[in-house]
């Protein structure tokens, strides 16, 4: 395979630079951390959405085209018969030079071509709803240059679902109003809805087309728009069909002479009654105040520079210096800026989830929040709080809810039964992080219904009874729908391909089915559970609502269960190398070395040896070193072995594919940290290390471009494992639980950070050749500068530590403002 290059990191400004434009797979960026967001790829293809990605698209993007990656927000520069574009797509005119800049929420896309330069700086300023595009044209030739220049993009009628199928409809329903630079996209506006979209530059145009028909022509292409080739604008007014916004400027350029154009992309609200000035025609008040807000260079550098801080501040909050690019450079920049990603989008857009599919997941939303709850504690208070609102009254949840409304959503429902545990792993990282007891007595409602509140501590009891609740004939949890493993349908039973593997349960009754992943995730959330139910009572008195709880005996009940549990997983959750996987409906082993296919699985190796389940009797160490035998590879640890070859009605979706990739057997990145985390746990720093580094993207960035395809800069989902046609090839990148779980296991087990509730846990677990490093952490209102030695070279155990030169007792240093410095030896 060969090893060429794309691109490079470019640590100093936070930045990977795209070379090449052919990449081996579109490679996106986010702008937008709030309400407005756009995907950008490396050629200025993606679209931009308006909180939620279904129900409030901006503009149209077709997935999966030929050639890939069609539509995005494209300018095409004529400049005497040659038509390029700064981002190579779409008219793919060779460029004389070519670079894009992937930075933290904008993109600056840079082409030149014949003694011309354009650069355009994308990027979502900070409380806007709108795309910036600031796009700088320089003449660097000894001639004048008389350039046309047009801009492009084409609104989606808003339901980005409907969009793309209800035609018979949507080509009647397009409208549009133009006024002076400004085109205004306001489909369906006359009727129920109170939003409507623009596209503006800040220079007077001199012609517009708003008809794609007419613009394009029926039978060209976004490569070579008649329009643009004929180098005239048609000054189109749509009406129904699909509506377009391009702007046309005649630009006129002396020898080194450099002109900004900026472009604003906008979504704006306006109230019932203020939504028509006159009949028919939009109320563009806050349109036009928004575009003045960005209507100069002067005005666009400050919000850009206003973002730069934002990422500054968020990026100074943990930083490590360990003298290993490579892991610094994920510690510092990309990890944390894919967890802030996966925060604002869940699984919802990205260029291989659709963004009508899903919306956000109760399971993936609490685990992104181990990602982002050092970054930004507020909006993860709020998070925890929509999330829980979304429950059912029995700590059973929806297992997804739209962004938009905030409500759980009925097309799929609940059932997943590992689901309850989740929102306790959350709001207990929360706490740790902010000492923010207050968030249990906030009143949450169930299921959103307004008269059930109770309080969030409440919610996450009956979270823990839910499990309490739903044992199986092994006294270990039933899974319902689907575990985490949301493919491991064991109640699914369907021959029917019309039939959802995620929705559908033909058998129920009397159903076996029991997870021992559950029974890990439960023990590792029920001594969290506990521990929090401890400790509760002296944060009590400044409570409102949570008074009359016996928390001591809480306590104690929970604990008995914890270890019920754990006894449970020894006596029948144990194969005798590695924990089991689960029992099938019929209470038949799954993850069995009885078993022919499918005899080890990672889940349940993760989750019980993060838990330490029989630790003292080695088989936490056994299971690892079964990982190691038996799911390892070049690549990273894959799901299962051997791959199922087979359909297995019984199992569901996991035998639907292809042996090596998704769920049945496929790299699965999410869970490596897992076992990784596991490792930590048995103190094995080496065997730690080497499994993080195999999937850590800076390694793969190194040497596996080609081979990898998706971005080297973030996690993907799923890497093809060993029994794939093509190991080592990565797929669903960006939206992933990987990103939390990497960070969490680097910031927190490698590098040993850990946020308690009185103060920061020092506990790293290192390769036994780690020398020295620094972590400066902010924590509550402190500042700490952390420098950890390892002089024996051991790879865990805290010999000595120091806060501000005095002896410390136990690796805690307490939480208080001020700057400190750690000084911790390890040995
Ligand atoms: C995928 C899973 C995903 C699930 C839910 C399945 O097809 O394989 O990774 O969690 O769909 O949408
Ligand atoms: C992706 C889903 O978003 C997540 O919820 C699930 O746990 C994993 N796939 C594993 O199936």
């Amino acid at each position: 395979m060969d090893n060429k290059r794309y691109g490079h990191f470019d640590d100093q400004h936070r930045e990977y630079v795209i070379t090449d434009p052919q990449t081996p797979w579109p490679w996106i960026n986010y702008l937008g951390n709030e309400d407005f967001f756009s995907l950008i790829s490396n050629t200025a293809g993606g679209y931009c959405f308006y909180k939620d990605a279904k129900f409030r698209r901006l503009t149209r993007y077709r997935y999966n085209g030929v050639p890939m990656d069609n539509g995005g927000r494209y300018f095409y520069i004529n400049d005497g018969g040659t038509v390029w574009n700064p981002g190579w797509k779409p008219c793919k005119t060779p460029l004389d030079s070519y670079e894009c800049r992937h930075g933290m929420n904008y993109t600056r896309i840079t082409g030149s071509k014949n003694g011309v330069e354009a650069s355009v700086l994308f990027f979502v300023p900070l409380h806007t709803w709108a795309e910036v595009q600031k796009l700088t044209l320089t003449n660097n030739s000894n001639e004048v240059k008389r350039l046309k220049l047009f801009s492009f993009a084409e609104w989606c009628l808003w339901n980005a679902a409907t969009d793309m199928e209800n035609f018979q409809r949507n080509f009647s329903t397009g409208e549009v109003e133009i006024e002076g630079s400004v085109i205004y996209h306001k489909t369906e506006y006359r009727e129920r809805r109170n939003h409507y979209a623009f596209y503006g530059v800040n220079v007077p145009i001199q012609g517009f087309d708003t008809d794609r028909e007419t613009f394009v022509g029926l039978y060209n292409e976004f490569a070579n728009p008649d329009a643009v080739i004929e180098g005239h604008p048609r000054n189109s007014h749509a009406h129904g069909w699909s509506p377009i916004a391009s702007h046309y400027i005649e630009v006129e350029l002396q020898p080194n002479e450099s002109r900004d154009y900026i472009f604003l992309l906008g979504y704006v609200e306006n109230k019932q009654e203020e939504k028509f000035i006159a009949p028919q025609v939009i109320n563009k008040t806050q349109a036009k105040a928004m575009m003045a807000r960005f209507d100069t260079s002067e005005k666009v550098d400050a919000a850009f520079a206003e973002l730069c801080d934002y990422w500054d501040n968020l990026l100074n909050i943990y930083t490590a210096n360990t003298g290993n690019d490579k892991l610094d450079r994920m510690v510092n920049i990309w990890n944390q800026y894919q967890c802030m990603v996966t925060f604002c989008m869940s699984r919802s857009a990205s260029f291989f989830e659709s963004g009508i599919g899903r919306g956000m997941g109760f399971r993936d939303s609490n685990q992104d929040l181990v990602g982002f709850v050092h970054l930004i504690p507020e909006r993860a208070r709020e998070r925890i709080i929509d999330i829980a609102s979304t429950q059912f009254p029995d700590g059973g949840c929806y297992h997804q809810y739209q962004p938009l409304t905030k409500r759980g959503n009925n097309d799929i429902g609940g059932g997943f039964n590992d689901d309850p545990c989740w929102l306790i792993f959350g709001t207990v990282a929360y706490i740790k992080e902010t000492g923010d007891f207050s968030i249990l007595d906030e009143m949450v409602p169930f299921d959103n219904q307004s008269g059930t509140e109770v309080t969030l501590f409440e919610h996450l009891q009956v979270s823990f009874n839910h499990v309490v609740n739903n044992l199986g004939p092994h006294s270990l949890p039933l899974i319902g729908r689907a575990d985490w493993n949301d493919c491991l349908n064991l109640n699914c039973f369907s021959w029917d391909p019309n039939e959802s593997f995620q929705t559908t349960e033909n058998k129920t009754e009397g159903s076996q089915a029991e997870s021992v992943m559950i029974a890990g995730l439960f023990v590792v959330t029920g001594k969290d559970y506990v521990e929090l139910c401890k400790i509760l009572p002296d944060h009590i008195k400044t409570m409102q609502n949570l008074k009359d709880i016996d928390f001591a005996a809480e306590a104690d009940r929970a604990q008995r269960h914890v270890d019920e549990m754990v006894n449970a997983v020894k006596t029948h959750g144990w194969d005798g190398e590695w924990y089991l996987r689960a029992y099938d409906f019929y209470g038949n082993k799954i993850g069995s070395d009885e078993c022919e296919e499918g005899k080890i699985f990672i889940e349940s190796q993760g989750w019980c040896t993060m838990a330490g389940i029989g630790l003292e009797e080695g088989l936490v160490e056994r299971s690892l070193d079964s990982v190691k035998e038996r799911l390892e590879c070049e690549h990273g640890i894959v799901l299962n072995n051997p791959a199922f070859t087979t359909y297995h009605v019984e199992m569901g979706e996991i035998s639907s594919y292809p042996e090596g990739y998704k769920e049945n057997a496929g790299i699965f990145c999410h869970n490596n940290p897992w076992v990784i985390i596991g490792e930590t746990v048995a103190a094995r720093g080496d065997d730690a290390w080497s499994h993080y580094k195999k999937i850590l993207p800076s390694y793969v960035e190194e040497d596996r471009q080609t081979l990898h395809k998706v971005e080297p800069y973030v996690n993907c989902q799923m890497v093809a494992g060993k029994d794939a046609y093509r190991p080592g090839e990565g797929k669903n990148s960006w939206l992933t639980g990987t990103a939390a779980w990497m960070w969490y296991t680097v910031s927190e087990f490698i590098l040993g950070i850990k946020p308690h509730y009185d103060g920061l846990f020092i506990d790293p677990c290192l390769p036994k050749t780690a020398h020295n490093y620094t972590v400066n952490r902010r924590f509550r209102g402190g500042e700490y500068e952390i420098r950890v030695s390892n002089p024996k070279g051991v790879s865990k155990g805290v010999a000595k530590m120091t806060v501000d030169g005095m002896p410390v007792e136990g690796a805690v240093v307490p939480a208080q403002p001020g700057k400190h410095i750690v000084e911790v030896v390890m040995g």
